[in-house]
């Protein structure tokens, strides 16, 4: 697939002197859904603000459909809908007003029929004469969205979208970026939450302390980061793990109290019914089982330690 983003060398020094984004790469392909995955404080949002030609790079090329996002400001952004990390509105403006207003911000014609689909989508063609401070949390984010939709970008940027929201909220978010997908938008959003990635994504670009450590298709990484750990904790304390469980790779913890078992998800057998068999024969009685996935801490920490 073509791309329709493409990020090289790019760099950010903030005034301050903080270096944000370290030499970023990065390839986004016409139709896909990119989840951009970091820690706060990753270079997320300054990584999207430049491609969206809102905050100048210190150094590198973005190009948006082959254009320079310095120099081809307004057509870029034209191209571009952006739902920004902070929910910022004009307090004293109805949703209509508002979201109309946005559409002629980027140079479109009115089009009251595409205004109302985009309302109805985010149900809230209700709430279309409301002032924006009436309104929930949640329905000031459809706001956001709705505007971001106003002038039919190509491709959308959702900057942690679900922050603070609701799991309905959520849930009709994500049948409205389906739509858009299916309509053939582009989208791009960032998150700290594996999970919300794993939901929604095509592929999953990693980003920490303003480097891309890794950009890959989201079924490939999580089989490479399906791992679980199976807690085993024990009704009388062990001082080494036993000859009859040395097959299985686990590690002994909290003073011999636990037993944790390292399995891989992706495994057709996860071993696990054969390790309780395996304990019981050798007469360890069990106290409590509870499972952990590895957590966005865990990979990054493995993804940064395969990068040494
Ligand atoms: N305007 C700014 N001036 C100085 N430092 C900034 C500015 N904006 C962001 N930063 C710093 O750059 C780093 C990356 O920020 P940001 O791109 O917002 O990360 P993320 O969106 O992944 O949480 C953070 O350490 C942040 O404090
Ligand atoms: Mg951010």
């Amino acid at each position: 697939m073509a791309s329709i983003v493409s990020v090289s060398n790019l760099s950010k020094t903030y005034a301050s002197g903080f270096e944000a984004l370290k030499g970023v790469n990065l390839d986004i392909e016409e139709g896909e859904i990119l989840a951009l995955l970091g820690p706060n404080g990753a270079g997320k949002t300054t990584l999207i603000s430049i491609i969206c030609g809102i905050v100048n790079p210190s150094g590198g090329k973005v190009t948006v459909d082959g254009h320079d996002v310095v120099h081809d400001f307004r057509e870029t952004r034209a191209m571009i809908g952006l739902v920004p990390q902070e929910l910022t509105t004009d307090a004293f403006e109805t949703v209509w007003n508002t979201v109309s207003f946005s559409r002629g911000l980027h140079g479109r014609k009115p089009d009251p029929a595409h205004i109302e689909k985009v309302l109805k989508d985010l149900s809230l063609w209700n709430k279309k004469d409301n002032m924006l401070r009436e309104l929930s949390g949640g329905m000031k984010r459809r706001v956001l969205i709705a505007k971001a939709l106003s002038h039919e970008p190509r491709i959308l940027f959702l900057d942690e979208p679900t922050a603070g929201v609701d799991v309905s909220l959520r849930k009709s978010m994500w049948e409205v970026v389906e739509r858009l997908r299916a309509s053939g938008v582009t989208i791009i959003l960032t998150t700290h939450y594996i999970e919300e990635a794993e939901e929604i994504a095509d592929r999953i670009a990693v980003i920490n302390g303003g480097e891309i450590l890794l950009v890959e298709e989201k079924d490939a990484l999580m089989t490479k980061l399906g791992r679980k750990q199976l807690r085993v904790d024990l009704a009388q304390p062990l001082e080494r793990i036993p000859d009859s469980l040395s097959s299985y790779n686990l590690t002994l913890e909290d003073n011999g109290q636990s037993l944790i078992y390292d399995y891989d998800t992706s495994a057709e057998r996860t071993g696990i019914t054969a390790l309780l068999a395996t304990l019981a024969e050798t007469g360890i009685r069990l106290r409590d089982l509870s499972t952990q996935q590895s957590s966005l801490e865990d990979i990054f920490v493995e993804i940064v330690e395969a990068g040494r």
